[in-house]
């Protein structure tokens, strides 16, 4: 069998590539796959730990049932990224205000993190994956001060790094610094990553589209006639394709990039301005997804040039297979 690459050799071995500091992004990593391990454990015993199964019995600042684990998984990764040090301020789903770090030696850092810590959290009671999306930007306001909301509302293609762990039949770190998307799985015999998905390629068509269709009745004539032209045998396969929507959007995105594929939440009734928070997921997803070769709109412009004005900002999101979302907008 040859020698697997580990994350950290990885790491070393591909630093020419980085633009900045290859001993920060190694930290940074390194806070990522410390708490993503905490989270990881707690999943795989969730059934048997009280504490972890279940809803927290209130709601987050998107008006959300938080489960137990939305919170755990938020507080590993901001604990992570306290004693890391190379982070000065992070944002999340789970927290109505972004977070300034205090300590010296966070505000001597140069990087933020905004992420979604679990998502999908709504699967974690039946055992379907859930994933925590990560989005690292370099900040605007200076060294040696505290982080600010200008520091967060950056667009998306302003970012250094983006990235997602997938606790899913096996568990994942995927990432992209903006030099191709690599892959790596989680060894629970050493505790490691190893690269197990060397440049990740997302196909440039495919035959399996992710959509909530309970909402088809609210969606525009445009996105309706795309989902007839999926279903029907008029599309390039001859054949319909296959609808596969887990409610996990770090999930569906993971399975649409390796086997090519689209998934859509357009704007609807109930979420105006799309489900999906453009912070959060659609930004890491996006960068991650241009970097394989595909593509992420809101159904109308680049997800990664739509300027933030708040944190919790939503959009609507056509991501995946390049020729997938451009027929989608009614482009082809
Ligand atoms: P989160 O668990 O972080 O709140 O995100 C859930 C998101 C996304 O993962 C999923 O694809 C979508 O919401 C599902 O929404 P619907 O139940 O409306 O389809
Ligand atoms: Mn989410
Ligand atoms: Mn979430």
């Amino acid at each position: 069998m040859p020698k697997l690459t580990s994350l950290k050799e990885f790491i070393t071995e591909n630093q020419k590539d980085f633009n900045y500091s290859t001993s920060d992004l190694s930290c940074l990593l390194r806070d990522i796959v410390l708490a993503a391990k905490v989270v990881n454990q707690d999943i795989q015993r969730a059934g048997l730990l009280d504490h972890v199964l279940g809803a927290q019995g209130v709601e987050n600042i998107q008006g959300e049932a938080q489960q137990k684990l939305d919170v755990l998984a938020d507080q590993a990764f901001i604990k992570s990224f306290l004693e890391g040090g190379v982070v000065c301020g992070i944002a999340s789903e789970e927290n109505e205000d972004f977070l300034a770090f205090d300590a010296t030696s966070s505000q001597a850092a140069n990087y933020v993190v905004l992420f979604d810590p679990l998502d999908g959290s709504s699967n974690i009671d039946v055992n379907v994956s859930v994933g925590t999306i990560f989005s690292i930007y370099r900040r605007i306001s200076p060294v040696g001060t505290k982080a600010t909301l200008e520091d967060m509302l950056q667009a998306g293609n302003k970012q250094v790094a983006a990235g997602y762990v997938l606790f899913g039949s096996s568990t994942m770190l995927v990432y992209t610094t903006g030099n191709g998307v690599n892959g790596f799985t989680l060894d629970p015999i050493s505790g490691e990553f190893f690269l197990s998905h060397a440049n990740m390629q997302m196909p440039l068509n495919g035959r399996l589209y992710s959509v909530n269709e309970g909402n088809l009745n609210d969606f525009d004539p445009q996105l309706r006639a795309y989902l007839a032209y999926c279903q029907s045998d008029v599309n390039q396969t001859g054949k319909p394709y296959s609808g596969r929507y887990i409610g996990s959007l770090v999930a569906d995105f993971h399975r649409n990039l390796i086997k090519g594929g689209v998934y859509i939440y357009p704007a609807v009734p109930s979420a105006p301005k799309g489900r999906l928070r453009l912070l959060y997921e659609c930004n890491p997803l996006a960068f991650i997804a241009e970097q394989a070769g595909g593509l992420a709109t809101d159904g109308n412009q680049r997800i990664l040039d739509i300027e933030p004005t708040e944190l919790h900002q939503r959009a609507a999101l056509y991501i995946g297979s390049k020729e997938m979302v451009e027929k989608a907008m009614g482009l082809v």
